[in-house]
């Protein structure tokens, strides 16, 4: 195996068992590439896409006291951490944070975004961590003397997860972060049509980090997809209360991937996220379950998206 192939066998493996099975589906981790967490980034700032904006606005105005819970000398992790935009808004409240430690899969995206803050904040020590959390956690030891281990976790990213995976990534928080605490956001319940629209923008951009998924794999992988016989899918699930994000045959195809050979039927569909949306009252009872202790909330005057404080017992 020569040193990209083995670099990108996750990949190739997961790629080649979604294009197995029926339905097919992949995870929405392989969106992340330097050309997808680019078009991310973009996704964040279109009109539509009022998550991030929501979100910041909510940090903006809470920050202090966030920052409060947090404590002196707070050793902070952020999961899926991306361009560093929004921990800037609790680095600048906390009274003497002690160390943060960004963890994303985007490597090359990480480190350019910690070189930045790391000049913006020299009295932080900042410490990226290349790692894929949905893996077993290897975080850095303990600073001696530090105060309390928060963990932020915005952006609902938590929405990507099934049930069963949002349950082990609190378990992970409660055994890796005893006496620590979790400070998540999560995408709030809303007209199903203002949904829609924040995953079906105008200009494309959400269509085209979609697409950029089989780009990579043609990049990456020596794959043949054909671009413009798929096309972006993406729709309120309104029982089961998430977007659903596929990609669409257009036609009957065939694909070669690693040596074999997959079809897709005419309307057959490659799903590859799911973004759920939540009531406080579900995170707060989905935490709980994982023995997590529900706090301090706080919301937007629409009441459009949340960041919820979660206390771990030691
Ligand atoms: C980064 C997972 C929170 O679900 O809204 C944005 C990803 N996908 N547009 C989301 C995404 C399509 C985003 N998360």
């Amino acid at each position: 195996m020569t040193a990209s192939e083995s670099e990108h066998l996750p990949f190739m493996q997961d790629m080649q068992a979604a294009l197995a099975h029926s339905p097919k589906s992949i995870s929405p981790k392989y969106f992340y590439d330097q050309a997808g967490s680019a078009l991310f980034d973009q996704i964040c700032e279109l009109p539509e896409y009022y998550p991030t904006r929501t979100e910041l606005s909510i940090l903006k105005s809470h920050a202090t006291d966030m920052a409060r819970y947090m404590g002196d000398n707070a050793d902070i992790v952020e999961f899926g951490a991306g361009s560093l935009q929004k921990i800037r808004y609790l680095l600048n409240a906390a009274a003497k944070p002690a160390r943060y430690v960004p963890m994303d899969i985007s490597g090359a995206h990480l480190q350019a975004a910690s070189t930045e803050l790391q000049a913006e904040f020299p009295h932080v020590h900042i410490q990226p961590v290349v790692g894929d959390y949905t893996q077993p956690w290897l975080l850095p030891a303990p600073l001696p003397g530090q105060g309390r281990r928060v963990a932020f976790f915005p952006g609902s990213t938590i929405g990507n997860f099934s049930p069963a995976q949002a349950h082990a990534f609190f378990r992970n928080c409660a055994e890796h972060l005893r006496g620590g605490a979790l400070l998540i956001g999560v995408d709030l319940i809303k007209s199903p049509a203002v949904l829609h629209d924040a995953y079906n923008d105008a200009q494309g951009i959400t269509a085209a980090f979609n697409l950029n998924l089989l780009e990579r794999a043609n990049r990456e992988l020596g794959s043949d997809f054909d671009l413009t016989q798929f096309a972006h899918s993406a729709f309120y699930n309104a029982p089961w209360q998430r977007i659903e994000m596929h990609l669409l045959s257009l036609q009957s195809q065939t694909v070669h991937l690693g040596g074999k050979v997959y079809h897709f039927e005419q309307g057959e569909t490659l799903h590859t996220e799911y973004s759920h949306k939540f009531t406080l009252a579900g995170v707060q009872q989905a935490a709980q379950s994982a023995g997590l202790q529900s706090g301090a909330f706080w919301t937007d005057p629409q009441q459009y998206f949340g960041l919820l404080w979660l206390n771990i017992p030691p």
